[in-house]
């Protein structure tokens, strides 16, 4: 199984960035620890993050292609922005979990719409950074039939 985690924009900051809000743990450690997790189950992760809408758009459009069989995304602040992400996520047609560190829902008014919900498979908001784990279990499990 070819998962694929992709991240959006100012989460390349992670550990340094609001640490009270999404912690003190790195992209670099979960990207380590989503490794470890893949490897334990047989399955192939690729990791990403970019801070630039239409690079988050391509790599969603290379998923549909090259054999990936989930996505775990995190758009970040895009979630509550973007049509041509929702778009792009509904055209792969690819099992996709949107993941939020923080609890959404519980922050903001503008953070509580999710362009991207609707066309997701579910959403995990927050778990902290478990939620990439949670994310990657789900989509394991769904790749197994169960
Ligand atoms: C986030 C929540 C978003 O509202 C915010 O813009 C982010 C991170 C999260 O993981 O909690 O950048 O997606």
């Amino acid at each position: 199984m070819k998962i694929l985690c992709l991240n959006g924009p100012n989460l390349n900051r992670l550990g340094k960035r609001e640490p009270e809000i999404y912690g003190s743990e790195t992209l670099a450690d979960v990207e380590e620890r989503l490794r470890q997790l893949a490897r334990d189950n047989g399955a192939d992760l690729e990791f990403d993050q970019s801070n630039h809408e239409g690079a988050l758009v391509d790599r969603i459009q290379e998923a549909a292609e090259d054999g990936t069989d989930g996505i775990i995304f995190n758009p970040a602040a895009y979630t509550h922005t973007s049509v041509a992400l929702r778009d792009a996520v509904a055209d792969a047609g690819l099992p996709t979990i949107e993941v939020h560190i923080s609890n959404i829902h519980k922050r903001e008014a503008f953070r509580h719409h999710s362009y991207l919900a609707p066309v997701c498979t579910g959403q995990i908001a927050g778990m902290g950074t478990y939620g990439y784990d949670l994310a990657m279990l789900a989509l394991l499990r769904m790749g197994k039939g169960e």
